[in-house]
């Protein structure tokens, strides 16, 4: 800019310059690039929380109430907690609390017990009762209105509850409401009639994950390893898995004939300098 621009541009009126700026259109381009620094910020924000939650650990619990069942799976150093229920302690041939007791004192983790009450009256007593066994124990109630109350009454004294006997995912949107620390979608049963299991647990994920629920999702009723893949790839937290599933998932015929193979010709290796090693 010259002597003679620089001074005529002193002169121009500032309405002259700001028609020559388009102020309007200059506060809509802020505008603009805020609202997309604001979006920018917001995905940010979530997949940042997203990438968090990816952090935490699928969990395997087993759902069983036999103790030696318990004891062989513990000492694979995979066991995250336990399930039972009422048909599972039966089969067991034992009372129920000292089933529980002696489950306890293996497994440091969660361990369902459930209450076999219809009324919330009843359900919360037995609840108390129970969790007086141990830290861990977690209460199992069916999803029914009364139901729902104890899960309420249950949370609001920090008992924690599994939610068990769901079958949709508007149950499991009311128990989430509710406060229950787990919900239990029994896949197998749903399977069995017709019906597609893995979907619902799909459904409740995402569900959960749209609002930040804290309920944590425990796949059950599991019927074969393949229930398991699936249910970790929709990203719930927790499987658990019958004593047979969790064999099933720890063999593969290729590895027993890999080890058969190795073995077959390790023995053609001659062992004289191993003497020197060992
Ligand atoms: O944890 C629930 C589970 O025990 C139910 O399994 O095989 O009786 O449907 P299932």
């Amino acid at each position: 800019m010259n002597f003679d621009e620089e001074e005529s541009f002193k002169k121009t009126p500032s309405r002259r310059i700001e028609k020559e700026i388009d102020v309007e259109l200059l506060k809509d381009k802020i505008k603009e690039v805020s609202k997309k620094v604001d979006s920018i910020s917001e995905q940010l924000s979530n997949a940042f929380s997203k990438s968090e939650k990816k952090k935490e650990r699928l969990k395997i619990f087993l759902d069983t109430a036999d103790v030696e069942q318990i004891r062989k799976a513990h000492s694979w150093g995979i066991l995250d907690g336990i399930t039972t229920n009422p048909t599972l302690v039966s089969r067991t041939g034992r009372g129920f609390r000292e089933c529980i007791e002696e489950i306890v004192s293996i497994v440091d983790g969660p361990i369902s017990a459930e209450v076999v009450s219809l009324d919330s009256k009843g359900m919360v007593k037995e609840a108390r009762g129970l969790s007086k066994i141990h830290k861990n124990i977690v209460i199992k109630v069916p999803i029914t209105p009364e139901g729902l109350k104890t899960i309420k009454i249950l949370s609001q004294e920090g008992i924690k509850t599994n939610a068990t006997l769901c079958f949709s995912p508007n149950q499991a949107i009311l128990v989430a409401k509710a406060g229950a620390s787990y919900v239990s979608p029994f896949i197998g049963r749903l399977d069995d009639i017709g019906h597609d299991g893995m979907q619902v647990v799909r459904d409740i994920v995402k569900i959960y994950n749209n609002y930040d629920f804290e309920t944590k999702v425990i796949v059950a009723s599991i019927r074969h390893p393949m229930h398991v893949v699936e249910a970790a790839k929709t990203g719930a937290h927790i499987v658990t898995v019958p004593f047979n599933v969790l064999e099933k998932m720890v063999k593969h015929a290729l590895t027993d004939v890999g080890i058969q193979r190795f073995l077959d010709d390790w023995a053609k290796v001659p062992k004289g300098e191993l003497k020197k090693y060992l």
